[in-house]
Order: C-alpha cells, then structure tokens, then sequence
C-alpha cells in the first residue's frame, strides 16, 4: 500500500478486539516510526508500551481517580501538563471540535446535552477502548516547541506504521489529564511530561464508533499557491536606485 493510500485509510479506531499484539510488531512499527525526521535529529520522543497487568492497572486506577472528579461537570483545569487548545476556541476549529463530537456521540446513542452518558463514553478514553496495548507518549518538558512539531511527525508514523501491519490507532490527548497517575505507574522520571496516550489494536469492525468519517476541509481552504507577487525592492536596492 502507498503512504498517500495509508493516509487515506487511516482513521481513529474506538472500539478494539482483545486479540494480543505480537511484541516484534510493535517493535517493527517503532522502529519504522523512529525513522521520523526532527530537527537537527534530535529525537525527542519517549514511548512506555503497556500491556497486560501494567496496562489494566494503569486503566483501573485511572477509571478510579476519575470517579472522584464530580460527574456531569466539566473536568477541573489544569488538564495536563500543557494546554491543548486556546480558552475558549474560535471559528473555525469551535465548529470541526463540534461536529466531530455531535458525529460521533449520535453513532453512540448520546443525546445532545446529556452530561451523565456523555461522561461514561469519555472514559472509554481510559480504557484504551479496550485495544490491548496502551501507548503513552513524553517528552522532556525543557524541549520547545521545534521538538513538539517533530512529535506530531512521530505519531502520524507510528499510526501509519501500524495501518501498514493491520493494526489501528487512536490517538488520545485524554490521557494527559491523569498524567499523575501514569508518571506513578509507568515511573516517569521528573523531567519527562505526558504528550498524549494512544490505543493500538485490531479493530473491532462491529463497534459503533468505529463507523465514525470525518471530513476534511478541501486544499483550497487552506492552501494558498503563491506564483505571482509584487516584485518589493530591497532597502539596498533602492539606495543603489537613487545613485
Ligand atoms: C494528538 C491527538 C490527540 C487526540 N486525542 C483524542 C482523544 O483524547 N480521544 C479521542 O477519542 N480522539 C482523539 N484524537 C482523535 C481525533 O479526534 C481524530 O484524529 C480527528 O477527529 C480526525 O479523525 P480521524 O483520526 O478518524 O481521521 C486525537 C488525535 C490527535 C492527533
């Protein structure tokens, strides 16, 4: 399959079979993933792989953790240990957030405004959505935001890699909220932070979710082709000019 095909099939997987991961697979998929570029081949990423008993600990303590939040309000701020997103967001991204939210709780069954059924499908976030291995992804929270960009190219490879074996992904910012929890499971040394979590699995093709689409705004929306411009003199050149 061409990358510009496994770039098209790629989607976010919500629902998992319990079907084991093979260890060299995973490490096939972070070894092609590693091949990713960075400034200056810095590197910056950090991957802790949990399965079995460390991963279903890590789930069940925190599912736990988050019975005691209050239910049916808004998670209390800070959410991690960086912000995602600007408060509040703006048009368009306020608009994208929400139809892919409305898209999919509707395939869920979760009516508009139900806070109590809302929140017990977040927290399938926190059960890696029953995929059998639970990525969870730091970085050297001293890094800026050079070595953040080369993060993301890092995902995208691993989600891709995975698609490339027959395995699927779901990226997930949820798990930073609970990076407590995970820096005591997974012992993260002080200086590593929690970028994001990622479910990595067989997909479950009867799950709902898991029939989710989303669009995409067309190239030229976002994409300006620039093969003309105003030819603008240079300070210099002007001096020369009025010589
Ligand atoms: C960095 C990152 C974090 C994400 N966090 C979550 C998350 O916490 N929970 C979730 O269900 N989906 C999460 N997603 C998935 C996005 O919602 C999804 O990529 C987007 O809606 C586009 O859909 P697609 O991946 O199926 O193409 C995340 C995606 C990215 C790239």
């Amino acid at each position: 399959m061409s990358v510009i095909e496994l770039l098209h099939r790629r989607r976010s997987v919500r629902g998992f079979l319990p079907k084991p991961v093979p260890r060299e697979l995973i490490m096939k998929i972070l070894e092609a993933a590693s091949r990713s570029p960075s400034g200056t081949n810095m590197q910056p990423w950090r991957v802790y792989v949990l399965t079995g008993e460390a991963k279903d600990r890590l789930v069940r303590e925190t599912l736990a953790r988050r019975e005691q939040e209050p239910h049916r309000e808004k998670p209390p701020k800070p959410f991690g240990e960086y912000d995602y997103n600007p408060e509040p967001l703006f048009e368009p991204y306020l608009s994208r957030r929400r139809t892919v939210g409305f898209a999919l709780y509707q395939l869920l069954g979760v009516a508009h405004g139900d806070r109590a059924a809302s929140w017990i499908i977040a927290g399938r976030n926190f059960e890696f959505f029953g995929a059998p291995v639970g990525l969870i992804f730091t970085i050297d929270k001293s890094l800026q935001q050079g070595s953040w960009l080369d993060y993301g190219i890092f995902l995208q490879s691993v989600m891709l890699a995975a698609n490339d074996v027959g395995l699927d992904t779901c990226a997930q910012a949820a798990w930073r909220h609970y990076h407590d929890v995970i820096r005591r499971i997974c012992k993260l040394p002080d200086n590593e932070i929690v970028v994001c979590g990622m479910s990595l699995g067989y997909a479950d093709d009867d799950a709902p979710a898991n029939k989710l689409t989303t669009e995409r705004a067309p190239v030229e929306s976002f994409a300006t082709f620039v093969d003309a411009v105003d030819r603008v003199a240079s300070p210099a050149e002007e001096s020369h000019a009025s010589v």
